[in-house]
């Protein structure tokens, strides 16, 4: 066998095998996996923004290795004309697909309204979600809106902002302080994540004050009550707007 032959040309492109060169710090062989997924499947916008990603860390503009809950994503790169031309170009050809936000409520936030309105205010989670989706509307955006008190379907919701949603807004309630699996399930994603808590939970009991996902995710929105979230959706936005 020819020494010198590339092993990325003798294995069959897939997603994972690009991640797994990627996590190993073959940018390379990664660039060269999602570039023949490209061909195989032009239209796939996660598949550019993970070349594009790469290409940003080949050039240097973007960090060799990403650490969860960096902004490596959002940074407009400096000294890359190209690779930001390119992306550019990326999203132009996209522009006609609208961003999709996520926005996840966990275990409880069904009880809006009628829950401790002096710490969570009076607005129902549909008001909220109404609130949610008309700013989203507004920002030329669509969102979809999610609520459960179980974990593992929280855990499942998250694994479908895999596919095809820009940000995902998240409010994990009493999961906030105490779920790994939520986190794990979190680290999966590599979009923006927005923490959102009603309540400024720093103020409150101790216990409230740990967050599991705080050191995962992009930003954190807390205290502001319902108001929160239509400045997350905003954030997201601005988060997503093109270059
Ligand atoms: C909350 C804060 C959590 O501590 C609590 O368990 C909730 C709501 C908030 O939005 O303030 O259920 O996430």
């Amino acid at each position: 066998m020819d020494k010198d032959r590339d092993d990325a040309a003798d294995l069959a492109p897939t997603v994972t095998l690009a991640k797994l060169y990627e996590e190993q710090g073959f940018l390379d062989k990664a660039a060269s996996v999602y570039k023949k997924l490209l061909d195989i499947e032009p239209g796939r916008a996660e598949l550019k923004e993970a070349l594009w990603v790469v290409e940003e860390r080949l050039a240097g503009t973007l960090p060799r290795s990403r650490k969860p809950g960096t902004q490596t994503l959002l940074r407009p790169s400096k000294g890359s004309e190209q690779a930001t031309a390119e992306r550019k170009k990326m999203l132009d050809q996209e522009s006609n697909e609208p961003r999709r936000i996520l926005v996840i409520h966990g275990p409880n936030l069904n009880m809006l309204g009628r829950r401790e309105p002096s710490v969570y205010g009076t607005s129902t989670l549909e008001e909220i979600d109404e609130e949610i989706k008309k700013t989203a509307a507004e920002c030329g955006m669509t969102a979809d809106t999610f609520q459960s008190n179980h974990e593992g379907e929280l855990v499942e919701k998250i694994h479908e902002a895999i596919d095809g949603y820009k940000v995902l807004i998240i409010n994990p309630a009493a999961y906030t302080h105490t779920s790994v699996a939520l986190r794990d399930a979190l680290l999966t994603l590599n979009i923006p994540i927005i923490e959102v808590h009603l309540s400024n939970v720093y103020q409150r009991e101790a216990f409230r004050h740990k967050s599991m996902i705080a050191d995962v995710v992009t930003a954190q929105v807390v205290g502001f009550g319902k108001d929160g979230y239509p400045m997350a959706v905003k954030a997201a936005a601005k988060m997503t707007r093109k270059v």
